[in-house]
């Protein structure tokens, strides 16, 4: 919370002009976001219409930057301008920081009506609901360790599923001797993170992912395990191009979706690209879960944080949340977002190959105990936690920090500064 009013101050005068002038109307629906790519628009789209149907107008504030930083700064500004939008896109600990600062709606009369309790899986109700208060619409579960691969170009190098690291790189040494460029990044802190957070589930297995990016383990932390995953993250920096500093994650997409590049290790928003741009998994396209990662899903979940709006707006507010929970909406945002439901009693009859298998995964992690949150993501930990990791990460990436000695001795440092 004190960090959420110490930004606001920071935020607000770079902010205000933007903000200005959005005051919303009853009749609108007001929504924050930074979802800007092609497939994330198509997406919004299902929800404009279903709420142009119930009669609600859409107010856009669309914030681009993947990984939602960017938006989470102007969100900051609206807020201290006691300037609320109707909802806001927001991951986990996110949400509980804008609850406990006592600025979030009550869903509550809703969620019971609509029985938000017995359809809503319990690890994503622990960020939707404060304090017995429902605070947050959960849209989607998003799992951020998958492989992207282009279908082609793994047929002309010969390539075939990698089951482990070692294999993964063999693969990767496949496309560099056909002359594609391997593995597709955009070189930003959040992107790194989220790959990272792949490579430290498939370097030390679910319990050590567990320990070390959810409990912040100090033992783990600082584990050989961790320097080892540090070597892995290593490992991979040959096999991106020389102009991977600060691509976006959707312009990686596109690299794999012409097929001048392998393959991207990303969250699968990135089938939301393949999606827009009419390309079939098992055709086009191949969905692998990161070498040595399956069976475990670490997952983020795009939540509408629900504000305390005035009484006037409160009806557009419930129609969205009513909206986004229904079942069909789930299932249609979600075929198209590239994400999976957020309801565990949406049938997965429309989703492709890649959906029905995200579908599958989720459910038997969640029962296995092996769903974790994504540190990256938003739901290790706290952001100021989660902000420290990206930057250690980032700085390793782009040789600031020269070995992984000194990433693990950083990455505890910035941890325990942070938390
Ligand atoms: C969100 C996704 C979004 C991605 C890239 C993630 O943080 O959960 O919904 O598509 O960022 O913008």
């Amino acid at each position: 919370m004190r960090t959420i009013v110490k930004a606001v101050a920071g935020a607000l005068l770079a902010s205000t002009a933007m903000v200005a002038g959005a005051s919303a109307q009853t009749k609108e629906v007001q929504m924050l976001h930074w979802w800007t790519s092609g497939g994330e628009a198509a997406a919004l789209n299902v929800l404009k219409q279903d709420l142009a149907k119930e009669g609600y107008g859409w107010k856009d504030v669309p914030v681009a930057g993947g990984g939602g930083d960017a938006a989470m700064t102007a969100l900051k500004a609206m807020v201290a301008a006691g300037n609320y939008p109707t909802a806001s896109q927001m991951l986990g600990y996110t949400v509980l920081d804008y609850a406990a600062a006592g600025v979030m709606g009550d869903l509550t009369e809703t969620a019971k009506k609509e029985g938000w309790d017995k359809s809503v899986p319990a690890p994503l109700q622990k960020f939707a609901v404060y304090k017995g208060k429902w605070v947050a619409a959960p849209v989607n579960v998003h799992s951020v360790n998958w492989l992207w691969i282009n279908k082609a170009v793994m047929d002309k190098i010969g390539g075939t599923q990698p089951k482990t690291f070692d294999e993964f790189i063999a693969l990767l040494d496949k496309a560099k001797a056909a002359g594609v460029i391997p593995l597709a990044l955009g070189g930003q802190n959040w992107q790194e993170a989220t790959m990272f957070d792949s490579i430290v589930l498939s370097t030390g297995g679910p319990e050590f992912y567990k320990k070390a990016m959810n409990d912040l383990d100090e033992s783990a932390l600082k584990s050989d395990t961790m320097k080892k995953s540090f070597d892995n993250l290593a490992k991979l920096k040959p096999y991106v191009d020389p102009n991977f500093s600060g691509r976006d994650w959707n312009l990686a997409t596109a690299m794999v979706i012409k097929g001048d590049a392998l393959v991207q290790v990303m969250g699968d928003w990135a089938k939301g690209e393949f999606v827009a741009a009419k390309k079939q998994p098992g055709t086009d396209y191949l969905c692998y879960r990161f070498p040595g990662t399956d069976g475990s899903v670490i997952y983020n979940s795009d939540m509408f944080g629900m504000f305390n709006v005035p009484a006037d707006r409160k009806a557009a507010q419930v129609a969205l949340a009513t909206a986004t929970l229904s079942k069909s909406f789930q299932s249609a945002f979600n075929v198209v977002k590239g994400s999976v439901p957020a309801r565990t009693d949406v049938p997965d009859t429309d989703f492709d190959a890649c959906g029905k298998k995200g579908i599958a995964d989720l459910k038997a992690a969640n029962e296995k105990g092996t769903l974790f949150g994504s540190l990256a993501q938003g739901y290790g930990a706290p952001p100021a936690v989660a902000n420290a990791y990206k930057d250690v990460v980032t700085k390793f990436v782009h040789d600031q920090i020269k070995t992984s000695d000194e990433a693990v001795k950083q990455l505890v440092a910035a941890i325990n500064d942070a938390k």
